[in-house]
Formats: structure tokens, C-alpha cells, sequence
């Protein structure tokens, strides 16, 4: 049975295009919905061009009810029943009660080598540590923040005058790949670890 696919963005979604352009063929998985919190979010036209339905729930208006904001979210999801949640550039950070409500079956791309560098700035951060080595990890989406079970690590050396700028131009692209590596073994039911360099 195929699964249906929601991506939750919050700009351009380069990750986005880059897992619905994999969900052709025999992938067992297709994108039923890009989700933003942010109306003008690039990645919605982006998601529009490629015939994938879109919504957006503005999370301003919401101030810090951030429950009220993700019922909102929810009732965009349960429209389309997806089974599941891919966050590509999504910046919201989401409560535990609407992670359990998708526990199991959500994911996260985020750019360090997980358990390193959760939260923001990452490439900044390795860079500033004097690490060897960056890079990027999909994690299934639990509570704590970015601290779920790694699916995929791909990893980039880190060059003698590298700046956070030119590690994520370096960074992204491995992003687009390992995302949809992880997405097609995770959506077959394989949780098998995918490792790219
Ligand atoms: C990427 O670096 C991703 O790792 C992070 O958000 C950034 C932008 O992603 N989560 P996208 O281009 O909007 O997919």
C-alpha cells in the first residue's frame, strides 16, 4: 500500500523538491501535502509547480498558543490522513502532545552529525569546536528536541578555511540526498541505517 507523504516547510524547501522528485516509480511512498507555517514560504509555489496539493498556517496570528497553532496544523494534516510526517526546513519547534498525536512516524532532517549540535547555528558551532568533520542527519522526530533515533548520517570534511556559509553549500546537496535514501527505506518499512559521504 503506498504511503501518503505530508512535508511540513517553512521556506524554500529544497529538501521538500528533493524528496517528492524521488517519489516516483516503484518508491512506496507519494507526497499528499507541503505544509508551511508561513503563507509566502517559497516552497509552496515550488510544491504547486510539481502538482503536490499545499496548505499554510500562519503560526503569527497564533502568538504563543502554540497549541492552538498546532490544531490548526492538525486539522490541515487529518484532511489529507497522511501516514507520514517528513519536516524539510520546518522551524517550528512542535510540543510533545502533536508528536505523540504522530508518534513513530515523522521525521527530521537536520544539519550536524547528530547527537552533535541540536538547536541552531550548527555548522557555525562545528566549525568554531575545531571539528574534523560536518554534515547532516534525518532522525525520527521525538520529544526532545533533534534527539530521536538517527535514520541516515552523510558527512563532509571540514576545510581549513571553511565558513558556515560555504559548509552549508556543501552540506545541502548531501542533505537531498540522504533525505529521500532514508524516506524510501523508512516508508518500505526499513529502518536500517543509510550512511552517505
Ligand atoms: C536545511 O539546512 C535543513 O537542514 C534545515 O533547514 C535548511 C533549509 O532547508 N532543516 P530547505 O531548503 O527549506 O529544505
Amino acid at each position: 500500500m503506498t504511503k501518503r507523504v505530508a512535508i511540513l516547510i517553512s521556506g524554500g524547501g529544497s529538501n521538500m523538491v528533493a524528496l517528492a522528485e524521488d517519489m516516483v516509480g516503484d518508491h512506496p511512498a507519494r507526497p499528499v501535502l507541503v505544509l508551511s507555517n508561513d503563507p509566502k514560504a517559497g516552497g509552496l509555489q515550488k510544491a504547486r509547480d510539481m502538482g503536490i496539493a499545499t496548505a499554510a498556517v500562519d503560526h503569527r496570528p497564533f502568538g504563543d498558543d502554540r497549541s492552538a497553532f498546532e490544531a490548526a496544523l492538525k486539522e490541515e494534516l487529518d484532511r489529507t490522513g497522511p501516514d507520514i510526517i517528513c519536516l524539510a526546513g520546518f522551524m517550528r519547534i512542535l510540543t510533545p502532545s502533536f508528536i505523540a498525536a504522530y508518534a513513530g512516524r515523522t521525521l527530521n532532517i537536520h544539519p550536524s552529525l547528530l547527537p552533535k549540535y541540536k538547536g541552531l547555528n550548527t555548522h557555525a558551532r562545528a566549525i568554531e569546536a575545531g571539528d574534523a568533520e560536518a554534515g547532516c542527519s534525518v532522525h525520527e522526530v521525538t520529544a526532545d528536541l533533534d534527539a530521536g533515533p538517527v535514520l541516515g548520517q552523510a558527512r563532509v570534511a571540514i576545510r581549513p578555511d571553511e565558513t558556515p556559509e560555504t559548509l552549508a553549500a556543501r552540506v545541502l546537496p548531501l542533505e537531498h540526498r540522504l533525505y529521500p535514501a532514508v524516506l524510501r527505506r523508512f516508508a518500505s518499512g526499513d529502518r536500517s541505517l543509510v550512511t552517505l559521504s
